[in-house]
């Protein structure tokens, strides 16, 4: 009787150690696939790779504007270069998803603020790029743009003064206006219109200029000033009027590509790339003074639409509108100052960055096809009642 019980003491005993172990096993399950799914979750999670970068070279960087299309790819740079950045946006023409890939980095912080206000952090640089760019854009609301480039530039200048900063200015072409010198050098004092549609952009990025060197007369505050030329890439907008943005999406969309007049216009255009690297070593450098950025190949629009339809490779037609009396004929940066000082020149051949833009702008109209919405390219921008190519 004993050893039956005995018998059944280590059977009853085996079970447990079974169950015991299945139980086990189970956890055992549990854990792996708590473990894989963490692993998962960080691999989703996972960021572009950054460089590491000591103490003493890690700069803490604001980049105004930084939710735009220059801005965001300049965030990628610099954020890549193993620096802290942080990016201040109102949204107005910029979006999260431009810089939705480094949000939660421990080197990034997004701060939705409008340049108008004042801002309080400290930094060692600062990136102003905080203003519409197209002209749809900042006709939108003229005053706006005008205080954005007024306010929002003495704001950043009070800052950079308060804390020490360097501060570089994204100015632009526009500051030569319609231009009587081809191509334009940084000496030339520029053409523009104070009262015309446009005067709220070009005059706002004039006035920005002299304020840079007002404070850094007065102030002693550290100016870079770039004058950007025409730039395009991925995260532009699609639907600004501009005359890569309109052939391509026209191109995509299978509508005919309008081009005005006979289109031997000349245009010249960097990829951002070549412009975001051109930004950086202007920051870096010690020239305080105004410095072109901007690709001095010239195409004629012609040549752009049969390059685009020939890469997107359907069977769109060319169509020739009207002529456009006042669309400028060339227009080219002289950029041997920045080759000279800077050592820098756009390097991206013009196939390559169409290309880019061309699989950007398709991977768009499939994400705004899933919401719903479908970009329609704008007709050429109007002056004086007539289009012309932007
Ligand atoms: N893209 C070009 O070809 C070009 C040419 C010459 C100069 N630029 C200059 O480069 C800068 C960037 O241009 P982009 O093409 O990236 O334009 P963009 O419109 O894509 O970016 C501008 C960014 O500034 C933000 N912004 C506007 N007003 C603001 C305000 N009051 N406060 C805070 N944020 C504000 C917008 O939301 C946007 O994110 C601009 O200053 C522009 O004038 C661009």
């Amino acid at each position: 009787r004993n050893s039956r019980i005995i018998d059944r003491k280590i059977k009853s005993t085996d079970s447990s150690r079974c169950i015991l172990k299945l139980l086990l096993s189970f956890c055992g399950n549990v854990m792996c696939l708590k473990s894989s799914f963490l692993s998962f979750y960080s691999f989703t999670q996972k960021y572009p790779p950054v460089k590491f970068l000591s103490e003493k070279d890690r700069k803490r960087i604001l980049i105004t504007g930084g939710a735009g299309f220059v801005g965001s790819h300049l965030t990628d740079k610099l954020m890549m270069d193993g620096h802290e950045v942080t990016v201040v946006d109102n949204f107005f023409t910029g979006r999260k998803r431009n810089v939705e890939h480094w949000i939660g980095h421990e080197n990034f912080e997004l701060i939705n603020h409008d340049v108008v206000e004042p801002l309080y952090i400290e930094v060692d640089q600062i990136y102003h790029l905080a203003s519409p760019a197209s002209p749809p854009n900042y006709m939108y609301n003229p005053i706006k743009t005008l205080k954005t480039n007024t306010i929002g530039t003495l704001n950043m200048l009070g800052l950079a003064k308060r804390v020490g900063a360097r501060l570089l200015l994204a100015s632009t072409s526009e500051v030569y206006g319609d231009p009587e010198m081809h191509p334009q050098n940084e000496d030339y004092w520029g053409h523009v219109n104070p009262i015309g549609p446009r005067a709220c952009y070009d005059e706002g990025k004039r006035v920005a200029e002299t304020m840079c060197y007002a404070y850094m007369k007065q102030e002693g505050v550290e100016v870079r000033v770039a004058r950007i030329f025409n730039t395009f890439g991925s995260r532009m907008h699609m639907n600004d009027g501009r005359v890569v943005s309109n052939f391509i999406l026209q191109a995509l969309q299978g509508e005919p590509l309008t081009v005005y007049g006979s289109g031997s216009q000349t245009r010249a255009f960097q990829y951002v790339s070549d412009l975001v690297n051109g930004l950086v070593s202007l920051m870096n450098s010690n020239i305080s003074s105004p410095v072109n950025l901007g690709n001095p190949e010239e195409h004629t629009i012609l040549e752009f639409a049969q390059l685009i339809k020939s890469l997107v490779g359907n069977r769109s037609h060319i169509q020739f509108l009207p002529e456009a009396q006042d669309d400028p004929q060339r227009r080219r940066p002289d950029i041997r100052k920045a080759k000279m000082l800077l050592g820098w020149e756009p390097v991206v051949p013009l196939e390559e960055g169409l290309n880019k833009t061309i699989q950007y702008f398709s991977r768009e109209l499939e994400h705004q096809a899933n919401n719903q919405y479908i970009p329609k390219p704008k007709a050429a921008r109007m002056k004086k009642g007539r289009p012309r190519h932007n």
